[in-house]
């Protein structure tokens, strides 16, 4: 074979970076980002094992990381491979989101596809594709249809992430009890145990990773665990019996992802994982309303109602007859009834579930009600608590979304309140076992109650979900998720959520995507008027910077009318955008985000911090050049603090702004800054 001199080049660069495994013998195929700072190498050693490396402005990011599987059911695929095709292609495009951050996301990467061949072990097949964007790098591997493996029981996915830089991660704990309900930890990367993702890192010279996987659907979901120093290798969840992936015929992993960014600001503007989804495959999704609601909800949380049946049950027909008339009167779509159903007497989280989805308390009227809302231009919101009986769920589902469509219902929240491992799954041939609910069965599970629900025009927001991977994009019915401590632990939780945790999501949990954290909590307390790590003006800001197109205003009637000032921004911001900047950010300390309404020329700019006070200059250079905006500010007092009493001083005050203009937001402790800018 003749080899030009830009091969000689290549291949050089190549071996570069590869670094330490310089000494491997192939060097399969390289492939850059289109502004061709990142760069990814695929070698190939004497044994035919194949490694990946990636190198960005010229310096390794990350070293050489092995690939390949270990297979229950037949010899493992992770050696002996020879290269039988390769392809390179580019591609670069413009696509409309339903809703989301922004109305348009470009997607341009340069795609390197190598077929990779086990000559001795009856030529199995197995390809390799990796995209390089310039936010990043996203690879999977494609298993194609032959009769040599017509079925694969994965035992371990053997993909590592070698780290080359020393860095610092902001993570948390896969695979314990209170699944992805846990504070984010800041701690060197060689400490990491056992992570979920998105894993975000910030290397010692400042580049940001966060590492994460796209479109998990019909596989396990991916943990991270440390092997050793700053190594981490896929660990794919457990499954209750076999293999934790088990398929038929040809199938393609998820995407891996890291993106990459200089700041945290540039990792949250990164499109990437909705990038490697598949395009939207419900078609018109019209009926998928990103808005607001208020819910009979806090007061559970608050021990004030009860779930259950009783005198203090919450879900009543005259309680949520005062939730409709509140949410008519200051404009909100949507009001969620939790409690509505039976099943919540006695311990209904985890196994003891008993939970019925078409039978409502005798107190609760749901045909009555639900005609009474929509006569005041509102709608219920549905909800299915499963407890984590996916398997009594799955036998019920069906009934409980043909009785919403029918009563004009069109948003279902969900929830699987259980112990990590101890969700509830039907046996194939009857009888039920314990399982993750991030395991093969778990992710097949969610996705099936999202499709069967598009069916029905039902939009899902799932609470103890599975991480999202930005399959948003191919099922917009998937509106929203939790899938972090939201602000409930804020009610009950030992701890409270800490004053950095909303800080900490910005740029761990919602790079995955929107979060239904329910923010809005004017009253700033919990149980027994237990004092919440925030200020009044950052539980504003937590509207902008914490995305989720269905949004609960989520503190007591009572309390929005004893502050109706800030209230008026929660009436006022929206929940769908037209555009999404990042202004400030850093890890665990602040972020600053501004979004343009999609139906309105007013921005929105939420600012929030940690528990330390802190001034951000913000240029308003994002605002229409020669237009003269009114910015309605809600900032914190000159003596705010969420320690004490002052956490309730908030100043709103109004100013003319341009886009020249710069603003200083003074943040208190625990506080933050929103503001509202409309064109005069
Ligand atoms: C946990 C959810 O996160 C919360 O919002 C809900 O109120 C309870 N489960 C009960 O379903
Ligand atoms: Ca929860």
């Amino acid at each position: 074979m003749h080899i030009n001199s830009l091969q000689v080049r290549l291949i050089a660069a190549a071996c570069m970076l590869l670094g330490e495994a310089a000494h491997a013998d192939e060097v399969l195929g390289t492939v850059s980002s289109p502004n061709h700072a990142i760069s990814v190498a695929v070698e190939r050693d004497d044994g035919g094992h194949i490694a990946y490396a990636v190198q960005r402005n010229g310096k390794p990011l990350i070293a050489s990381s092995k690939l390949g599987f270990l297979l229950a059911n037949a010899p493992q695929l992770d050696n002996g491979f020879t290269l039988a095709k390769k392809t390179t292609s580019e591609h670069d495009d413009t696509w409309e989101q339903p809703w989301g951050e922004r109305r348009y996301v470009r997607n341009h990467y340069q795609e390197l596809r190598l077929e990779l061949i086990q000559k001795e072990l009856d030529n199995r097949r197995l390809a390799l594709v990796f995209r390089v964007f310039d936010d990043g790098v996203g690879f999977r591997y494609e298993f194609p249809d032959q009769p040599q493996l017509p079925d694969t029981r994965i035992s371990d996915e053997l993909t590592e992430f070698v780290v080359a830089p020393k860095a610092t991660a902001w993570w948390q704990e896969a695979g314990e009890k209170a699944a992805l309900e846990y504070s984010i930890r800041k701690t060197p990367l060689a400490e990491v145990g056992m992570a979920n993702t998105p894993l975000t890192i910030r290397t010692d010279d400042g580049t940001h990773i966060a590492f994460h996987e796209a479109a998990l659907v019909d596989y396990a979901s991916m943990w991270l665990r440390k092997v050793d120093g700053q190594k981490l290798r896929a660990h794919l969840t457990p499954s209750a019996y076999g293999a934790p992936v088990e398929r038929h015929g040809a199938f393609t992993t998820p995407w891996r992802t890291m993106q990459i960014a200089d700041d945290a600001a540039g990792l949250y503007m990164s499109d990437l994982v909705l990038n490697l989804n598949e395009p939207n495959k419900l078609g018109d999704v019209s009926w998928v309303h990103p808005s607001k609601f208020v819910g009979v909800w806090w007061e559970m949380h608050l021990e004030k109602s009860t779930w259950g049946s009783g005198a203090k049950h919450g879900a009543t027909t005259a309680n949520t007859r005062r939730y409709i008339d509140f949410a008519a009167r200051n404009g909100f779509r949507g009001v969620l009834v939790e409690g509505w159903n039976l099943g919540w007497d006695g311990n209904w989280s985890g196994s003891g579930s008993s939970f019925s989805f078409t039978q409502s308390y005798p107190d609760f009227d749901l045909p009555a009600l639900s005609v009474y809302a929509q006569q005041k231009g509102v709608r219920l919101i549905g909800h299915h608590e499963t407890g984590g009986n996916v398997a009594r769920y799955e036998q019920q589902m069906d009934a409980g979304y043909q009785l919403y469509a029918k009563l004009g219902v069109d948003s279902i929240k969900s929830g699987y309140v259980t112990d990590g491992g101890e969700a509830i799954f039907a046996n194939a041939g009857g009888g039920t076992h314990f399982g993750y609910t991030d395991s093969q069965e778990g992710v097949r599970h969610y996705l099936k109650a999202v499709t069967e629900a598009a069916r029905y025009k039902l939009a899902i927001d799932t609470h103890e979900p599975v991480k999202d991977t930005g399959l948003r994009r191919t099922y917009p019915n998937w509106i929203s998720r939790e899938g972090a401590r939201g602000m409930e632990y804020n009610a009950w939780g030992n701890p409270i959520n800490s004053v950095d945790h909303e800080v900490n999501l910005v740029f761990t949990r919602m790079l995955s995507g929107p979060m239904d954290y329910t923010p809005g909590i004017l009253s700033l307390e919990g149980v027994k008027g237990r004092p919440i790590h925030s200020t009044q003006a950052k539980q504003l800001a937590s509207f902008v910077v914490i995305y989720s197109p269905i949004v609960m205003a989520a503190d007591l009637i009572e309390n929005y009318e004893k502050y109706p000032g800030p209230f008026k921004f929660i009436k006022d911001v929206p929940t769908d955008w037209a555009d999404t900047r990042v202004l400030h950010g850093a890890m665990g300390e602040y972020a600053t985000i501004a979004r343009k309404d999609r139906h309105s020329d007013n921005w929105y700019v939420g600012s929030i911090t940690d528990g330390t006070a802190r001034t951000l200059p913000l240029a308003l250079t994002f605002l229409d050049p020669g237009k003269r905006y009114v910015a309605e500010i809600y900032r914190d007092g000159d003596q705010a603090d969420y320690r004490n009493s002052h956490r309730f001083d908030i100043v709103i005050e109004k100013q003319t702004v341009t886009d020249k203009t710069i603003l200083q937001l003074k943040l208190a402790p625990g506080g933050g800054q929103a503001i509202r800018f409309t064109p005069q």
